[in-house]
């Protein structure tokens, strides 16, 4: 990584983010309970947050809790009475993130699911879930393209779906790569190339992960 987009990024949360006693208590229980480091970055949790907002966002669906670092930044975001559900795989990241999420005073806006995405969200496509205005996906990028396919049973026109790590240091050029989590992100271009429901783009990122980006996609209708 060009060892200026890590300062560029501390000089982008200094100017414009502040301090933030609850994001930052997130990181250091996540680094004391022996999670990955592998949160979004504080301006992109900001920009996550905006989004919501733009949205108008009540209800949001998060594919990939960890230690709820963008739980957080979501559930900022929400109006009173809004709701994030968010899905866990792992039961200790999920404690974890009540924890952080209970510090931070959202816990009461927050539902943590645990268990394989997909089969969560098969779930709650059988149950008839509400409808939700937007969707971040962050977790296994392998499903990538699955997870996209149940979020647009679960979204109201006009919702937004967004998916990290989508560029990966330029890997996702390569069709050979034996890397499972670009052969995964490979498979979520394929299927958003043919996918008629969806309006599409993907942004490139550099800054404290790295060269990376996302996707951002809107339900038509
Ligand atoms: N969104 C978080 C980071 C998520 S890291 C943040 O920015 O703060 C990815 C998370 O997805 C990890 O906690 C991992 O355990 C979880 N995960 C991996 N595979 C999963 C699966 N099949 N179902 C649900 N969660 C999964
Ligand atoms: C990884 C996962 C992420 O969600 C991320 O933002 C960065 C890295 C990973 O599994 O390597
Ligand atoms: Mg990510």
């Amino acid at each position: 990584m060009a060892e200026n987009w890590q300062t560029v990024d501390d000089y982008i949360a200094e100017k414009l983010l502040g301090s933030d006693p609850a994001l930052e208590a997130a990181l250091s229980a996540n680094a004391a309970a022996g999670l990955p480091p592998i949160d979004v970055s504080a301006p992109a949790g900001r920009m996550l947050s905006l989004f919501a907002r733009m949205l108008g966002a009540k209800r949001i669906l998060e594919v990939g809790t960890l230690g709820g670092y963008s739980t957080i930044c979501f559930a900022r975001a929400l109006p009173e009475g809004g709701r994030i559900v968010t899905l866990e795989i792992d039961p200790h990241h999920a404690e974890v993130a009540r924890s952080n999420l209970a510090a931070a005073g959202v816990a009461d806006a927050v539902e943590i699911r645990v268990g394989p995405a997909i089969a969560s969200l098969d779930a709650m496509r059988a149950q008839g879930e509400a409808r939700f205005d937007l969707v971040f996906i962050d977790a296994d990028k392998q499903s990538n393209a699955d997870y996209v396919r149940a979020a647009l049973d679960l979204t109201r026109p006009s919702a937004a779906i967004i998916v990290d790590n989508v560029v990966r240091n330029g890997k996702v050029i390569d069709p050979a790569s034996n890397d499972a989590m670009v052969q995964g992100t490979r498979r979520l271009y394929d299927y958003l190339a043919q996918e008629t429901r969806l309006d599409a783009t993907a942004i490139q990122t550099v800054g404290s992960k790295g060269w990376d980006g996302f996707v951002l996609a809107l339900v038509k209708g």
